[in-house]
């Protein structure tokens, strides 16, 4: 099946789908961007994934393109033209394309938006979440503002390759403090002995994690507690369970950090617990086919 792209007010065949060289997203990062799940056909927390947008767009003075709901609805014609079932919907706004300079354009130019789709492998994603993964520890050497989603990523991508080429999964970034902020495209959890929950507060140093806000909902529906505060590798090791949470992988059980296990190295009860009922809180949208059960 030929993939298809949205670019521009155009849906093209993902091989052929292109930006111009001089848009200020290939030149300067420019532009922010979203990635939602995709599960059984629908888009989850579209809402929320919209508020962020709106609101990394409002921090880089990039005006919204259009309205949430057209976005929306370019999102989901993306993801039934891929016939995507599990999966991902990315979407990225630029500030468009000007002579290579870098104050913002002068005149008010278009803003370049790009919608793209895929599935992912339902199979190897449960055989990871069933076994648990697992993370390295790096220094966090990105600039401040992490919490605005731009694609500036090529910290998180020299991290992950960290990680890959250590057969680990994720790595996780510490502060200077020795406290993790986050993994490169996940945000980090511990559980303590006495079941409570531990993440950083997003208000500095991680990005707000749609995952991790609706893990939120979830935690206070279950009857369990979360406490916002930075924690520290040595802390995370002697944890009783960890995670990572994100739209692409929704919640995964790590089982090792820094080649140290995590309790028994198996995925923890209260982990696979929120893992199987994090549907059932999150905000789920329309079906793009009636083929999609
Ligand atoms: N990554 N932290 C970072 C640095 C991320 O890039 C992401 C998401 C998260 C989790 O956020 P959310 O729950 O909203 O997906 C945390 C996406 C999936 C990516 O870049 O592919």
């Amino acid at each position: 099946m030929t993939r298809t792209a949205y670019v521009n007010g155009q849906y093209m065949p993902l091989g052929v789908a292109s930006v111009r060289i001089e848009d200020r997203g290939l030149q300067f990062a420019d532009a922010a961007y979203e990635v939602c799940e995709i599960k059984a056909g629908r888009i989850i927390d579209e809402r929320r994934h919209m508020e962020r947008l709106g609101r990394s767009l409002d921090a880089l003075q990039i005006p919204m393109p259009m309205s949430q709901a057209a976005l929306g609805a370019i999102m989901r014609e993306v993801v039934r033209r891929n016939r995507v079932r599990d999966g991902i919907v990315y979407l990225q706004v630029s500030r468009g394309v000007a002579a290579r300079n870098h104050a913002f354009p002068r005149a008010p130019v278009r803003p370049g938006i790009v919608v793209t789709a895929r599935r992912s492998d339902t199979i190897e994603m449960t055989r990871r979440a069933d076994q648990g993964v697992t993370v390295i520890t790096l220094p966090d050497n990105r600039w401040e503002r992490v919490d605005i989603k731009t694609v500036g990523l090529l910290p998180n991508v020299l991290a992950k390759q960290k990680a890959v080429d250590a057969g680990a999964f994720e790595a996780w970034l510490i502060d200077k403090g020795g406290f993790v902020t986050e993994g490169s495209a996940t945000n980090a959890w511990i559980v303590q002995k006495d079941g409570t929950l531990v993440t950083r507060p997003a208000d500095r140093g991680i990005l707000r994690g749609i995952t991790r806000g609706t893990l939120f909902e979830v935690v206070a529906g279950e009857g369990l507690r979360i406490e916002e505060r930075p924690f520290t590798v040595a802390e995370a090791k002697t944890a009783s369970e960890a995670f990572l949470t994100g739209s692409s992988l929704s919640i995964m059980p790590v089982v090792e950090i820094d080649g140290h296990a995590i309790g028994r190295r198996q995925p923890g009860p209260i982990t696979a617990r929120l893992r199987a009922v994090f549907h059932d809180y999150a905000e789920i949208g329309p079906v793009w086919s009636s083929l999609v059960p």
